[in-house]
This record gives C-alpha cells, sequence and structure tokens, in this order.
C-alpha cells in the first residue's frame, strides 16, 4: 500500500467539476492581473479570517516582505522570531535589510517562547514575528501583551495557519498584519504560488495595496519604492472554489489526526517514549502537518520510505544555525529546544482524504520499525 505526504490529486478528483469550467471562462477573458476575480477572492478570505481587510499577493514569502516594508522595517533594526520555521520567515527580515534575532520554541508545540521574546528585546527591536507552526496558534495572549506593553508591531506567519484560532480570534487578525501562505501543500492550496497579506487597520492595507504594485499611485507615480506581489486572477479563481470546501478539508484533518491519536495509543508506541504526539493547547488546531516527535528518527524515515510511506523532516537545520545566517554569531546550542525538535521530528501523511486502512498501515509500519529493534544509529 503506498501512502503519500500528501495526495493533492484525490483532492482535485473531488472539485475537478467545479474548477474546470470558470478557469477555461478566465483564459477566455484573457484578464490575468488583479481585477474583480481578485478582489471577490479578497473579500471571502477577509471574511473567513475575521479580519476587515485582506489582500492578495503572489506567495507567503512576499506576504512577509511586504508586511516587513509596510511597518517601513530597515538596516539597524531588528526583528524577532522564532529559531524553528520554514526559511522564509526569517529570509524576509535579512532582505529588508534588518537583522533576524531568534528565539527559541515551546517543545510542546514548536512555537515561539514568550519568556525569550520577553529577554530578547532591545532599543532596536521594532517587529515580532510569531509563526503559527503546523498549524497551530503561537501562545499569543502572551506575546500581544509584551506587543502593547513595548509598543512593537506582531507580524503573524500565518502561512500554515488559515483558520487556526486562539481563544477564538483567527490566525491572521490578532497581529498588526498576518501573512499566508497558499502553496499547493497548505490547507488551502494554489494550482501553483501564492500568498495574502491581513490586516484590522485600514491605512495600513492601504500602504500595502500600493507596495504590492511597485509602490505606484497613482499608475507610474512612485512616491515609495514597492515590488510586484501582485496575485494572479487564475490563482484567486482557483482559491476562492477551494475556499468554500476549506472547513470541510480541515475537519478532515482533525478527524485524522484524532484516529491517529487513537491508534498510536493504542499500538503501545506511546507510553514507552518510541512516539510522542503533537500536543494541541489554546483553540482549533488546523493540522497543516501531524508531526511526531520519534526516536532514532533517519532510520525511521528510511524504514518508512521502503514501506512507500511518505514523510517529512520540518525542518533538519534550525534558522540559527543556517549557514547564511552564520554572521549573526550563534552557535550550537544556542537553541536547544529548536535542535532537538530538528534532530527528533517527523512529518507524517496528514490529508482529508487518508483513509482509515492507510492510517492503520502508517501506524502498523512504526510499529513494526520499534518491534523489530534495530540498532540506534
Ligand atoms: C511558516 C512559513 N512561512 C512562510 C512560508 C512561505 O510561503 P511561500 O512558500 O508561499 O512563499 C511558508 C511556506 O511554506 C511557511 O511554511
Amino acid at each position: 500500500m503506498q501512502v503519500p505526504l500528501l495526495d493533492l490529486k484525490a483532492q482535485y478528483a473531488t472539485i475537478r467539476q467545479e474548477i474546470e469550467g470558470p478557469v477555461l471562462e478566465l483564459i477566455a477573458s484573457q484578464k490575468f492581473i488583479l481585477g474583480k476575480v481578485v478582489e471577490d477572492f479578497e473579500a471571502d478570505a477577509a471574511r473567513y479570517c475575521a479580519v476587515p481587510h485582506a489582500l492578495g499577493v503572489s506567495s507567503g514569502t512576499d506576504a512577509l516582505l511586504l508586511a516587513l516594508m509596510a511597518l517601513d522595517i530597515r538596516p539597524g533594526d531588528e526583528v524577532i522570531t522564532s529559531s524553528y520555521s520554514f526559511f522564509a520567515t526569517a529570509g524576509c527580515i535579512h532582505r529588508v535589510g534588518a537583522r533576524p534575532i531568534f528565539v527559541d520554541i515551546d517543545p510542546a508545540t514548536y512555537n515561539l517562547e514568550p519568556a525569550g521574546v520577553r529577554s530578547a528585546i532591545t532599543a532596536r527591536t521594532r517587529a515580532l514575528i510569531p509563526v503559527h507552526l503546523f498549524g497551530q496558534c503561537a501562545s499569543m495572549q502572551h506575546l500581544l501583551e509584551i506587543s502593547e506593553a513595548r509598543g512593537i508591531p506582531i507580524v503573524e506567519d500565518a502561512a500554515q495557519a488559515i483558520g487556526a484560532e486562539y481563544c477564538g480570534r483567527r490566525a491572521g487578525g490578532m497581529g498588526r498584519i498576518g501573512c499566508f501562505s497558499f502553496f499547493p501543500s497548505k490547507n488551502l492550496g494554489a494550482f501553483g504560488d501564492a500568498g495574502m497579506v491581513t490586516t484590522n487597520d485600514p491605512a495600513l492595507a492601504d500602504r500595502m495595496k500600493i507596495l504590492r504594485a511597485h509602490g505606484a499611485q497613482p499608475k507610474y507615480y512612485h512616491r515609495v519604492v514597492g515590488g510586484n506581489f501582485r496575485l494572479d486572477a487564475l490563482q484567486a479563481l482557483v482559491l476562492h472554489i477551494k475556499l468554500r470546501h476549506l472547513d470541510d478539508w480541515t475537519s478532515g484533518r482533525q478527524r485524522v489526526a484524532g484516529r491517529y491519536g487513537e491508534l498510536f495509543r493504542r499500538s503501545g508506541l506511546v507510553g514507552c517514549g518510541h512516539v510522542r504526539l503533537p500536543e494541541a493547547r489554546e483553540g482549533r488546531h488546523i493540522f497543516n502537518q501531524f508531526i511526531l516527535r520519534v526516536q532514532r528518527r533517519d532510520a525511521l524515515k528510511s524504514h518508512l520510505t521502503a514501506q512507500g510511506i511518505g514523510t517529512e523532516i520540518y525542518y533538519p537545520v534550525p534558522l540559527h544555525l543556517q549557514e547564511c545566517f552564520r554572521y549573526l554569531g550563534y552557535a550550537e546550542g544556542a537553541f536547544p529546544e529548536s535542535e532537538a525538535a530538528a534532530r527528533e521530528t517527523l512529518a507524517i501523511p496528514t490529508y482529508a482524504e487518508l483513509t482509515v486502512e492507510q492510517q492503520e498501515h502508517v501506524v502498523d509500519a512504526i510499529r513494526k520499525f520499534y518491534a523489530s529493534g534495530s540498532p540506534t544509529p
């Protein structure tokens, strides 16, 4: 039995008929850049995220870059973020000329540890970027308190967390700006690269709209320098149709997560410490990934690959140890929880279409690996 990490073809089969007609109509219209199709998607996406303003952009990476540009983050500034995230979170801080300041994670949730944030703040701190990793919100209450007390804006990296909630509030609506990715593997995935920024602040929304198209206002007149961060109409159309299914797909992922919990507990793998399950804390976890913490991770990954089971390591190198950030001067051991997570975590298949039989196969393959007692490398 094959169990891919993600099966987008299975998802597409369920919506193909809804999508093909409108896509062909859009092609016939030859109107590909921004316009009504993008605006219609933005209106519904804003409603979904419970914010007044949402702007479609070219990717999650560009959403972060645009957010930092809109907040006027520049050389000499410091931006605090997690040392355990996808590269783009820190890459964008560097790209605007600011200095990424890393903080370790809470090992139970993989999200930014608020106490570490407090002690990392200096007179040069200009923004905080918590990441809602794997689909679960960071400890926003503490971070919002810090943000308010110190007057430092929060940019939520909600790339993996559309529809996630913390104390009843949706990801992307708690900080000054929310940044989303619609990379195909996300709960809401485009047919290519796409992203979105959200905000409650109308002035910031206007500024981001101008920066999204090279800073032009009106067209061909530039008071500020922006970029080409526009969302394609084709992607907006696909995303708009898929948005109607998002809650069902997310419920499916939550069901899969619950079932994994039962299967792992029944397998005996959890009690003996071979496997630790993800911990859902406050709020709505959308399970963009289902992350195990395991013993002998790399050997287990090879074993599962041989059994036709897809897995992935998110992420093998924490941000503070990336070669390109050597100039920041962080040494190994600086952030032990991020480093442990990079050594021990493994993402296993998670998507709404995953069958009970496939999940049983995954858990059984993991059980057999530990039962065989293959030697510690
Ligand atoms: C946490 C996080 N931030 C930012 C991004 C960047 O998004 P994109 O790939 O759409 O540029 C991603 C995408 O994987 C992500 O997971």
